[in-house]
């Protein structure tokens, strides 16, 4: 059988950074995201008798061995856990626009899950299928559920799994993405968090989760935007002061990044309502509520360092498709 699935990107307003258990990627903090519409990933997965290999295609793109042996990787979890040993046939494409300069782990891994068990015959509960999904990539398992997502940390792979908070139609608020350099990261995520125990700020980070956890999930509940804002701006310093304090420095910001967060605090005092939030790469993610997006893409017009910007909405969930790739 042949089956495809869509799934979303999403940013997290409280981050995952650390992992507790690397080979199963049990994290070192629960986290919560919303899924964006502007950044998808479409997979198709066929298992095939007559293949004696998996094969693995991305459409305008080339994978890596790396990224081929991870996607393979994936495809050996679903062969155990339905119990079967055929190769497949695997194509995949982003729906990224060109210059997002942002790696589609947490879509690509989520599309993989859903289109591998759906190809294979089986249906697993959306809970199962995020536990699945992290094992690919952590931040995958909170592209799975619709909406706005909670990733619990767990304590072991099937406890530490992702779920909807509320639906994407629940608050309509903007991930306006700011593109300031599209090339790839030098530092991938799986790599950063591997030296993570070696910053001295960690333990004050972790101590200070639980407490942001339920802000950020009071400031949902109230669709209360400056909580939400303040929040999410508190976590992602706090994220990039331990990656600049780890050993090596993770130091993923540029001149434009700290020209954005400066203009964004600036324009929050002259009335507008928008924050930022920064992952692992110079790129600035800008959270409005719908009807700010214009003036906030307005003002992103005056600052000559902006390579494009991407207007993301609240997104579903990953889903099958009858759209296949081949
Ligand atoms: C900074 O999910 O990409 O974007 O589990 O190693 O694949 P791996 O890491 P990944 O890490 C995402 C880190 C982040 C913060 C976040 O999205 O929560």
């Amino acid at each position: 059988m042949k089956a495809t699935a869509t799934a979303p990107a999403n940013i997290a307003f409280i981050k995952y950074w650390g992992k507790a258990d690397p080979t199963l990627r049990i994290p070192l903090n629960s986290s919560i995201s919303m899924n964006l519409s502007g950044a998808q990933t479409m997979t198709t997965v066929e298992f095939l008798d007559a293949l004696d290999t998996d094969e693995v295609r991305i459409l305008d793109g080339v994978f890596s061995e790396k990224e081929t042996d991870r996607v393979v990787h994936g495809l050996d979890r679903i062969r155990e856990r339905v119990g079967r040993d055929t190769y497949a046939r695997v194509v995949t494409k982003n729906t990224f626009p060109k210059g997002a300069g942002s790696a589609a782990s947490a879509s690509g891994f989520a599309a993989l899950a859903l289109a591998g068990f759906a190809a294979a015959g089986t249906t697993l509960s959306e809970k199962e299928l995020t536990t699945f999904a992290r094992l690919g990539s952590g931040s995958a398992c909170r592209s799975i559920p619709d909406g706005y997502v909670m990733w619990e940390k767990g304590t072991s792979s099937e406890t530490s799994s992702a779920y909807s908070l509320y639906p994407h139609d629940y608050w309509d608020l903007r991930d306006v993405l700011v593109i300031v350099d599209s090339r790839m990261k030098k530092v991938s995520t799986s790599e950063g968090m591997e030296t993570i125990q070696t910053s001295p700020l960690l333990v004050k980070r972790l101590a200070a989760i639980p407490e942001r956890l339920a802000r950020c999930k009071r400031a949902l509940e109230e669709k209360n935007l400056t909580l939400l804002g303040e929040v999410s701006e508190e976590d992602c310093l706090d994220m990039h002061a331990v990656m600049q304090s780890q050993n090596p420095p993770l130091l993923y910001w540029n001149d434009a990044t700290r020209e954005i967060m400066e203009a964004v605090r600036r324009w929050r005092l002259e009335g507008l309502r928008v924050y930022f939030t920064i992952d692992a790469g110079p790129n600035v993610h800008l959270i409005c509520e719908g009807n700010d997006e214009k003036a906030v893409a307005q003002k992103l017009r005056d600052i000559p360092a902006v390579e494009s910007v991407i207007i993301n909405k609240p997104a579903g969930g990953a889903r099958l498709t009858d759209q296949h790739l081949f």
